[in-house]
């Protein structure tokens, strides 16, 4: 089979957050379909940048009192350092603010202008007059205008709940998350694409099964382009608004000027701009990259931004004459214990506290057995994790090696490989639908099949127990053949496992003496090689550290949580969604209580939390830590009276039990408001 050509990315990360294991699922499972391609002697490269543009990085770097450039440079070194150690291996990892991205997003432009794509039309827009700025989509919630649907708490492009897209001026009383306050709306010009003109390019595209999952093409027709068989069913895109206008960080528009591409339009043309990066590095055309129909291009991507990659982005790659995507590849999300990561439990982890306790082999390999080809969400059990690792890496697979190596240290590998009853080839007869699955990405099912491998290879070990021969000179031959036969089905059960599992590939390259290098290894056994000392490879997952990476994660936040693994990281979401309705029965069984704040001291080691001592009346007292400490001075507190929740279970943090909690609100940071009481409350009393 010839050579392909593979470009590959996975979705840019944004640069004013920290890579975590929602990010994860996706950046692993593109790397192991990378390694998998690199390792069947394609020619493939993993492209990727941080995502730097838009208000978000704009405000944060505001309120941090520095550049929107040195935000993202420190965001960089953490991103690049988070994924060397998960050994996502980039060929080149870009920024969005990068010339060679500036001069693209220019070409691009003037291709679609060309192609009359582009209109402009004033908008009404709203803006934070106290923040003076207009609000990106993200910076303001407010009911869905969908009279159907409804929804309150919703962002400003989107509703979460019946999937409408609207712009923020069309929400309902909507508020500023950067304030807090009512924005006004302002009318500025704005350019669009038309996405209708393209919609029969759209239809025809995303119809081929080649390209999208089967699952997303129905939620494309259903949502956006209709059925385009009858002209009742024919949806009419809505025009896609792609500036932005100052103040923004971005690129300028050239023949706007005042305006700015919106973020979204940069982005994923970052992807090329990336490519061309590393083809200045190792001399090859970037047009044989991104115009040459022979070249395939793969997209990862996270199911929420489907509508970006799958109409968009081919669109504007149509309208410039660029190679469209082969396929874009798109997962579902994380949930850890069955429920959406929360900082509260601990199950927020970053990348960074999971690698202070952690293998990271662990999280590849349990990532790859939960991972099929379709878009489900995938949910890690941190029990199941732990008995995953333990019975097959450790168990089955590691276990292979470990008991024949030492035997065969100082003979090597037998000159002849023996007579194994068919084991070495039924597994290397595997390979072919194994490497379907990778293909595929179905790595759930590549990971059964070669478990499959080990569970025929280790009864074999078993019955022939080199163990029991190691002392009779006699049977030293017999001795040096089970070992060959052990180890050559480890090394192949080991290059299945490699796009997965790099680490163990390599020291089973030292090992052996021979470095693994192509899939096709696993069809010619090793013979005659010396075998080295044997090195440990993997551990048991100690239920304890574990525990301390979830003991780790825990924040005290009052400040929401974001919704989705990407998105959120970008735009914060500052207004709590309402949670679900409760009855009154739920209510009171929520004990209020006025207290008086008796102590209130700094903990330093943490970011935000001061421990306070609660007196509720009587020598009844609570000890409470409370994440209000960029809010308040200690020294203010004392005396206060605050309104405390005395029924709370009691709950161990880092830093001690936490016995209650107090009431506040706001964004986060500075801005959290305790519930007052008016003196003359008495502490111990009932709030009703
Ligand atoms: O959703 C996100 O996290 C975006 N930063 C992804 C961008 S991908 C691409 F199009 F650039
Ligand atoms: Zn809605």
């Amino acid at each position: 089979m010839t050579e392909r050509r593979i470009l590959v990315t996975a979705a840019l990360p944004y640069a004013n957050g920290p890579i975590h294991l929602g990010h994860l699922v996706e950046y692993i499972q593109t790397d192991i379909w990378v390694r998998f391609q690199k390792l069947r002697g394609n020619k493939c490269i993993f492209i990727c940048a941080d995502d730097t543009h838009g208000t978000a990085i704009m405000i944060r770097a505001r309120q941090e009192g520095r550049s929107e450039e040195d935000v993202i440079a420190e965001s960089k070194v953490a991103h690049e350092r988070d994924f060397a150690g998960f050994d996502v291996d980039f060929d080149n990892f870009g920024s969005t603010n990068s010339p060679e991205n500036e001069r693209l997003c220019g070409e691009l432009w003037q291709s679609i202008r060309g192609a009359g794509l582009v209109k402009e039309k004033d908008i009404e827009q709203l803006f934070d007059v106290q923040e003076g700025t207009f609000l990106a989509d993200r910076f303001v919630r407010g009911t869905c205008p969908n009279r159907a649907c409804g929804a309150t708490n919703q962002p400003g492009d989107n509703c979460s709940k019946c999937g409408s897209t609207y712009t923020p001026a069309e929400l309902i009383d909507p508020i500023s998350t950067l304030s807090g306050t009512t924005p006004e709306i302002r009318k500025a010009k704005h350019l669009f694409i038309e996405l209708e003109q393209l919609h029969d390019f759209l239809d025809a595209w995303t119809k081929s099964d080649e390209h999208l999952q089967l699952e997303v093409l129905n939620y494309l027709k259903g949502h956006f382009l209709g059925d385009a068989s009858t002209p009742e069913g024919r949806k009419t895109l809505r025009d896609w608004d792609i500036s932005r206008p100052a103040p923004y960080f971005g690129f300028e528009i050239p023949d706007s000027p005042g305006n700015y591409w919106y973020v979204w339009f940069d982005a994923p043309i970052g992807y090329m701009a990336s490519t061309l990066q590393w083809c200045e590095r190792h001399g090859e055309s970037f047009d044989d990259w991104w115009r040459n129909e022979t070249t395939e291009i793969h997209h990862f991507i996270g199911k929420d931004i489907t509508y970006f990659h799958t109409l968009f982005w081919p669109g504007m790659l149509k309208s410039a004459g660029f190679n469209l995507p082969k396929k874009v590849h798109i997962h579902g999300f994380l949930t850890v214990n069955g429920e959406k990561m929360s900082k509260s439990t601990g199950t927020f982890v970053k990348a960074e506290t999971y690698l202070k306790h952690l293998d990271p082999s662990y999280l590849r390999y349990y990532y790859a057995s939960k991972l099929g080809s379709r878009l489900d969400d995938i949910d890690m059990n941190l029990e199941e994790f732990a008995a995953k690792i333990d019975s097959d890496l450790v168990g089955k697979v590691v276990n292979l090696a470990s008991r024949c190596a030492k035997f065969v240290a100082a003979s090597g590998l037998s000159t002849n490989y023996p007579d194994d009853g068919g084991l070495f080839e039924q597994a290397a007869a595997a390979g072919d639908e194994i490497a379907a699955a990778y293909e595929q990405c179905d790595y759930n099912r590549a990971m059964r099949l070669i478990i499959e491998l080990a569970d025929r290879a280790n009864p074999y070990i078993e019955a022939a127990a080199p163990w029991t021969l190691k002392n009779d000179p006699d049977k030293s031959q017999q001795l040096q053949d089970i070992c060959t036969i052990g180890l050559n089905l480890f090394r192949q059960i080991i290059i299945y496992l490699a796009p997965v599992l790099p680490r163990i590939a390599e020291q089973t390259g030292e090992l052996l003496a021979t470095p693994i290098k192509h899939w096709n290894e696993t069809k010619t056994p090793l013979t005659g090689t010396s075998v080295a000392k044997f090195k440990h490879m993997i551990k048991r997952v100690e239920r304890k550290d574990l525990e301390k990476m979830i003991e780790d994660s825990k924040e005290e936040d009052v400040t929401a949580l974001p919704t989705s693994q990407f998105n959120d990281s970008a735009e914060p979401l500052k207004a709590e969604p309402l949670a679900e309705q409760c009855t009154i029965d739920d209510f009171v069984k929520v004990d209020l209580r006025i207290a008086r704040v008796l102590t209130a001291d700094d903990v330093p080691e943490a970011n935000k939390l001061l421990k306070l001592t609660l007196g509720l009346g009587g020598d009844e007292t609570r000890t409470v830590f409370a994440g209000i400490k960029e809010a308040y001075k200690p020294e203010d507190l004392i005396g206060r009276l605050v309104v405390c929740c005395a029924n709370l279970a009691p709950r161990k943090m880092k830093f001690g039990v936490s016995e209650g909690m107090i009431l506040a609100s706001g964004p986060g940071k500075a801005d959290v408001f305790m519930l007052g009481v008016d003196e003359g409350g008495q502490p111990g009393q009932r709030v009703h």
